[in-house]
């Protein structure tokens, strides 16, 4: 279910979905639309009054995902991701481009890729980083493996915006990985 939206994220929808259409009309390698949203998303980040009260509480269980806009031409959607201190995604990859910005805290990510031998197939870590209050960073598939989680002791709250409507699949997640881990050699 759609939650409803602030005033601020009415206005930050608007610009989003006018960034993606011109990025798919006069777009090119490096006009993507994932390279598109990042700089309105950033820019937005700043202001207090993004989200409403109810799209800011977590899980006691797990991390929350309020869906904020899943436009009606099927082009993007946008969510909120709230994480209690320990709450992290499974190792997973997406249905479609993803933008991320942290809104509040600070989420820690591992990226990993699949890999086979005669043990079979496994995942090779291959980085880690921390995504600061503020920042915003961009995944799109194929090679977008990875794990998020609030490694801090408050309350993280970070903004998605996916290239897909994800209203009726009701995530990004395209496939979870559940194997073996193993450092890059
Ligand atoms: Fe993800």
């Amino acid at each position: 279910m759609i939650s409803p939206v602030t005033a601020r994220m009415v206005d930050l929808i608007s610009v989003l979905r006018d960034r993606i259409i011109d990025a798919e009309l006069n777009g090119g390698v490096g006009r993507e639309p994932w390279v598109a949203v990042e700089e309105p998303l950033q820019d937005f980040l700043r202001y207090p009054d993004l989200l409403t009260l109810e799209q800011e509480e977590p899980d006691p269980v797990r991390y929350r995902q309020h869906l904020l806009h899943a436009d009606p031409d099927g082009r993007f959607s946008v969510v909120a991701l709230v994480w209690m201190p320990g709450q992290a995604t499974p190792v997973h990859d997406h249905v479609a481009w993803c933008v991320v910005g942290v809104y509040r805290g600070e989420e820690v990510e591992e990226n990993f890729r699949v890999a086979s031998d005669e043990n079979g197939p496994h995942l090779v870590h291959t980085g880690v980083g921390v995504n600061g209050e503020g920042s915003v960073s961009s995944l799109y598939p194929p090679g977008d493996i990875h794990i998020v989680r609030n490694a801090t002791s408050g309350k993280v709250i970070s903004l998605h915006v996916y290239g897909a409507d994800i209203s009726a699949r009701g995530s990004s997640i395209r496939r979870c990985y559940d194997m073996p881990i193993r450092p890059r050699s």
